[in-house]
């Protein structure tokens, strides 16, 4: 069980509270049957003023900060205690439970349920697996987010390496090394150096921006992909690799509002691009809400700009000029 608090929205009708619900989704999933963790702001918010914490004599055991598989920031969990629960779990299912560099994000993830599903069953079958498809529309944000879930797959862990700063080829091998930690070996080349490394290795390797480097990530994964018979690679590009074994996944727009329909505030909030447009627009106006005189003008923003994310977030990030 999970027990998470935060903010909650009322829109008139219901709450909303996406973020909130889907952080409590994580800390429940960190959990074992029978084991009941709170988070730090449940906690806060319960170890003084719960009648029934005083009453039934109940303790928290402080189990740290972790980092759940959202790849937002770590979260400090607590366990709760009472002489009627079990207290001795295997340890938590976070996502520091297995080697990774998977860089922290300062966002929240919105939906994607459906992609992230069809990612992983796309990475089931096939060992490379290309999102392409046009900048900002989420390629990045969907592989490490689906990279995080699937990492109790892999032994060796997840790795992410950023080649969007890469022009040079050469450096290709070099920069995949440095990215997993590994040491380079005076007598062997940083390629061989590399497949002796993954070699017999369960591990996923997430190459992110491959556009500028297309032709070398294209032979270098299957060399790679040949050599070691474990490695799966999720690979981003703008464009597919084109190489033997590639499995192209193209990203849909986020779900997105017919501009012609009449909305209620609650309906539109299902439509992930509203869903994005709403968070972001909270970040930098803490008083934006959705309601029946800019609703309409929401829907339309959310598909004039296609559902693409990053023109999302752009758009989201104005409606501060406004105030
Ligand atoms: N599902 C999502 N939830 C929240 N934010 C998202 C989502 N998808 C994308 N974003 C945000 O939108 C922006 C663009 O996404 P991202 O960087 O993943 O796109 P990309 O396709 O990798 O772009 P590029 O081709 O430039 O590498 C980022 O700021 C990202 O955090
Ligand atoms: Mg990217």
């Amino acid at each position: 069980m999970g027990i998470h608090s935060g903010n909650a929205e009322w829109n008139g009708k219901d709450y909303m509270g996406y973020i909130t619900l889907a952080r409590a989704a994580r800390v429940m999933s960190a959990a074992y049957g029978g084991q009941i963790l709170v988070s730090n702001d449940a906690y806060e918010f319960c170890k003084d003023n719960c009648e029934n914490v005083r009453v039934k004599n109940i303790s928290f055991r402080d189990l740290g900060e972790r980092r759940l598989k959202d790849v937002i920031e770590p979260i400090r969990l607590y366990q709760v205690l009472s002489k009627d629960l079990r207290e001795d779990f295997p340890p938590l299912d976070t996502l520091d439970a297995r080697p990774n560099n998977l860089p922290l994000q300062l966002t929240s993830f919105i939906g994607r349920e459906k992609e992230m599903k069809q990612v992983k069953e796309a990475l089931k079958l096939n060992r490379l697996v290309t999102l392409a498809s046009a900048g900002g529309s989420g390629k990045t944000r969907l592989a490490l987010q689906t990279a995080a879930e699937v990492i109790d797959d892999y032994e060796y862990g997840v790795w992410f390496v950023d080649l969007a700063a890469l022009n040079d080829p050469a450096l290709l091998t070099a920069t995949i090394i440095v990215a997993l930690g590994i040491k380079e070996q005076s007598k062997k080349t940083t390629e061989e150096t590399l497949i002796d490394f993954l070699k017999e290795k369960e591990i996923l390797i997430l190459l992110d921006n491959c556009e500028q480097l297309v032709h070398a990530c294209a032979d270098l994964t299957e060399r790679l992909l040949s050599s070691c018979s474990k490695l799966k690679i999720i690979a981003t590009s703008r464009e597919a690799l084109n190489c033997k074994g590639e499995k192209t996944y193209r990203i849909p727009p986020l779900t997105m509002p017919d501009p012609n329909s009449n909305y209620t505030p609650e309906q539109l909030a299902q439509y992930e691009s509203v869903r994005l447009f709403i968070e972001r627009a909270l970040m930098v106006n803490p008083e934006f809400r959705v309601n029946n005189e800019n609703s309409h003008a929401l829907a339309e923003i959310c598909s004039r700009l296609d559902g693409i994310p990053l023109a999302i977030e752009l758009a989201a990030a104005r409606t501060n000029a406004y105030r």
